[in-house]
């Protein structure tokens, strides 16, 4: 009876060593088959690094944060104007320098449209604030009312002005003559049929992409507004207007009396013209001395406080 109670447990001892055996041999194979498959996976294959995860995480929202900031704009800047959004969104991708306030202003200005080909008529007709340029322009019939012409004393024969202007030009030209400067006006309103003849005689003699940079198209030029005047000192030719002496007392009193240097240096983005030392706007003093303070274009003032789109 004991000796068969020994047999048996023998036997049930060798049936679990071999089930123990038996599961190791079967993991074994399993690890080794697993090690296997994973050794012949491509590198594109693998599970990516925890690492490498949250950084390609990272760089997602980065370029979903940069695509949100050009789609958005912010709306809260003075001049906004809801109606350009679209543009407004257009230009920021172009100019991803750029910040928010230069976008909507260079946008009020039209910066993102082409020269002649994008125009209004322009508005604040017969007032100090009309705006002339390559994107605003002045019908053929348009004459500004109240046209004068100025002392011979202070200008060439025949030079007409806007009244109120033609009387702040003699007020700043009489001042400085009283410091024995000469500021002598020789062109002054213009027609729109007589900015045909100069324009077109500008384009024969320099071709249409030179005369561009300097003279407006009929319809284009700020001198059709009876505001504009270019300025010489009876010596020197004006395009000399910048090394006189005149020039300088102008830097420093022209605002006073309502004018501006409608075309300065390194303006030319805005204005669409080179730089034109002889070439002053009526504007009043108070837009002037604003101007001058801020050392902006007459565009950017338009564009930023006037509102006048
Ligand atoms: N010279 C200026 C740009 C004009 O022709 O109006
Ligand atoms: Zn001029």
């Amino acid at each position: 009876m004991k000796k068969r109670k020994r047999k048996l447990k023998i036997k049930k001892k060798n049936f679990s060593i071999f089930i123990i055996c038996l599961f190791l041999i079967t993991f074994s194979i399993a690890k080794g088959i697993n090690l296997i498959i994973n050794a012949k996976k491509s590198p594109k294959e693998n599970p990516i690094e925890p690492t490498t995860e949250k950084r390609v995480i990272k760089l997602k929202s980065t370029n979903n944060k940069k695509l949100q900031e050009l789609n958005n704009i912010n709306k809260k800047i003075d001049y906004f104007n809801d109606k350009y959004i679209n543009r407004y969104l257009a230009y920021k991708k172009n100019h991803q320098n750029l910040n928010d306030k230069q976008i909507v202003k260079d946008v009020n200005m039209n910066l993102d449209q082409p020269h002649y080909e994008y125009k209004n008529k322009a508005k604040n007709l017969n007032l100090e604030t009309i705006l002339v340029n390559k994107y605003n322009y002045l019908e053929e019939d348009y004459i500004p009312k109240k046209l004068e012409i100025i002392d011979t004393n202070y200008a060439l024969k025949n030079m007409k002005l806007v009244s109120y202007a033609k009387e702040a030009f003699e007020n700043l030209a009489k001042d400085a003559k009283k410091e024995k400067l000469k500021i002598i006006a020789m062109s002054t309103y213009r027609s729109y049929s007589y900015q045909v003849n100069l324009y077109n005689r500008y384009v024969k003699e320099d071709g249409k992409a030179a005369a561009d940079t300097y003279s407006g198209r009929p319809g284009h030029s700020e001198h059709q507004t009876g505001l504009a005047v270019d300025v010489f000192n009876d010596i020197e030719t004006y395009t000399n207007f910048e090394k006189t002496k005149e020039f300088d007392w102008m830097q420093e009193h022209a605002h006073e009396y309502g004018f501006i240097l409608r075309f300065p240096k390194d303006k030319e983005k805005e204005t669409g013209y080179q730089y034109e030392s002889w070439h002053y706007r009526y504007v009043g003093k108070e837009i002037a001395k604003y101007i001058k303070d801020h050392n902006i274009s007459f565009e950017e003032y338009c564009a930023t406080k006037l509102k006048s789109w």
